[in-house]
């Protein structure tokens, strides 16, 4: 007799409730395992205490150096992390008051926000589908609550449509599918696709449509409730007055696409997560957790291999030291392993020498919380073009008296933007708010100005290409300002497929060795494989002693 996979579950159902259904579910691969247990010693391929005798170095104490040296430590390796600077976390960095801002030429920024306030200059948000790196979140008591990565109450603004005038997104979003749904219906009602569909699939996409629009029953779209009012209904005969459909030409433009489609994307739909009180409690988490395993104020000065695996020369307290491992987790980015002496074999070195990182840049200024008080708009992000785009509103805190916005979070390689003086910045971040909300731009208070390409031991925000043509390979869709093309391919190019092998003892780790660029996700996968990767290797190695003992015995 035939027993099929639904049998089988509705038996476990039957025999154990709902929960035995699920777990079953789970084991047969129909429903993703629950976030907490995504990491296990089958996962890693590793049993307890495998790494016992083994040493290991970490270069970087970014999400990923920390992650490796979290499992590591569990395997029973001897780890040691290096980080160059005096806190963990490498880009996952929170400012607040009092924090220093120093750039690669000596330009410094003393940040003077209030107390409690912050800005998360590097991640800012961890999008729900990220099941590993919240899981570290929960396995180490980091709290989290909702980051608001989109509402329908901010705007939408093109200087070359609409007159400039800014768009709430609710109308935008919402008069544009009442457009394409009216334009369908009328297509299909004049037989336009009678040669593509049956009559009852026509039937049943007219009917979606007057919903989806909504039409009325002439498949006419005349606007509706879910663009807003132009006078909201309250109680008595305050019935409401709808907002005018904006017409089709207007939304249009490209602009307005792009803003409309943001919340769209894979990695940015609801919901999304933020740890209370600043990213930057994620590696602290771990850093407590490792103790002095990871010794900081320690930059590495030079990469060698040996005959037994590798040695690293580093900077601590002004004195050069050097540290010997069998294994090396390199997770350092590759404009500064660029300028790092080094044996990495020619493909390594050609990949690192090509790579090409974006600069990604913050604005950020502490005000009053005139977005809330006086605009009903609640965290989420706002595209504007002029000045900086996108204006990205504060999660944290929301109806306290001030708060922290960002206005300006792109990468300006090539744009204007990135020639100007930090004081001009300031003048242009401004101005997207002035444009949005007219009046507001003096409220603006205590800017500070994070670009990546200027941070020491960065020198850029994440990669962007492995390798000419730019633009080739993972990293194509990283994704600041707005949606990448979600249907192009992304060719992997020779320079990744070289990062993620092994070159001898030393394992490449960071989000640049993952699909899953400029995301502490992908980070955190990159050091996973690594630490499997080694666990396999140790494996076999010992495998191999035991093997040649029996042979010679
Ligand atoms: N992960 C980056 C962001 O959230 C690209 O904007």
């Amino acid at each position: 007799m035939e027993f099929s996979r639904r049998d089988f579950l509705m038996r476990v159902g039957q025999a154990g409730g709902y929960s035995a259904a699920f777990v079953a579910m789970q084991g047969l691969g129909l429903m993703p395992a629950r976030a907490e247990g995504l990491v296990t010693h089958e996962s890693l391929g590793a049993a307890p205490g495998s790494g016992a005798g083994v040493k290991v170095v970490i270069l970087g104490g970014g999400i990923a150096g920390l992650v490796a040296a979290y499992e590591m430590r569990q395997l029973g390796y001897t780890v040691t992390v290096l980080e160059a600077r005096e806190r963990p976390g490498g880009r996952n960095w929170t400012v607040r008051g009092g924090d220093k801002i120093k750039f690669v030429d000596g330009t410094t920024q003393t940040c003077s926000f209030d107390e409690g306030n912050y800005q998360n200059v590097g991640p800012a948000r961890l999008p729900s589908i990220h099941p590993n790196i919240l899981a570290y979140c929960k396995k180490l008591g980091v709290q989290l609550e909702v980051e608001v990565n989109t509402t329908r109450s901010s705007f939408l603004q093109n200087d070359n449509a609409n007159g400039g005038k800014p768009v709430v997104q609710r109308q935008a979003i919402n008069d544009t599918r009442g457009h394409v749904s009216e334009l369908l219906s009328k297509a299909m009602s004049g037989g336009s696709l009678d040669s593509e569909m049956s009559k009852d699939d026509k039937d049943r996409m007219l009917a979606f449509l007057r919903l989806y629009g909504p039409l009325d029953q002439a498949g006419k779209y005349n606007g509706s409730d879910r663009s807003g009012y132009l006078e909201t209904a309250g109680a008595g005969d305050q019935t409401g007055v709808l907002s005018k459909p904006i017409d089709m030409h207007t939304l249009l433009d490209e602009s307005f696409w792009q803003g409309m489609l943001f919340e769209e994307q894979f990695d940015m739909q609801a919901t999304m997560f933020q740890p209370l009180g600043g990213m930057d409690r994620i590696p602290y988490a771990f850093a407590k957790s490792l103790g002095d395993i990871v010794q900081y104020s320690s930059p590495v000065s030079e990469i060698r291999k040996t005959a037994k695996g590798v040695k690293i020369g580093y900077m601590q307290g002004g004195s050069a030291k050097q540290i010997e491992a069998d294994y090396c987790i390199c997770a350092m980015p590759l404009t500064i392993l660029k300028k790092t002496p080094n044996d990495f074999s020619a493909p390594y070195k050609k990949v690192i020498e090509e790579s090409v990182y974006a600069n990604a840049y913050k604005v950020a200024w502490e005000s009053r919380r005139f977005w809330e008080q006086d605009y009903n708009i609640y965290g989420g992000l706002e595209f504007v073009n002029v000045g900086c785009s996108p204006i990205w509103f504060p999660s944290a805190k929301i109806f306290s008296e001030r708060g922290v916005v960002v206005s300006g979070y792109t990468d300006e390689t090539s744009s204007p933007f990135g020639k100007l003086t930090i004081p001009e910045k300031f003048e242009e971040s401004r101005k997207s708010i002035e444009r949005l909300h007219p009046g507001h731009g003096k409220e603006l208070e205590k800017p500070i100005y994070v670009g990546w390409q200027r941070i020491p031991y960065n020198e850029g925000s994440w990669i962007r290409s492995y390798g000419p043509p730019a633009g080739d390979g993972p990293g194509r869709g990283a994704r600041a300002g707005g949606p990448s093309d979600p249907t192009a391919p992304r060719p992997v190019s020779p320079g990744y497929e070289t990062l993620i092998q092994p070159d001898g003892p030393i394992f490449f780790a960071g989000c640049h060795v993952s699909h899953i660029v400029a995301w502490q996700e992908g980070a955190t996968l990159s050091s996973l494989r690594a630490v499997k990767l080694i666990s396999e290797r140790v494996k076999a190695a010992k495998l191999a002693t035991t093997a040649s003992s029996i042979v010679s015995a």
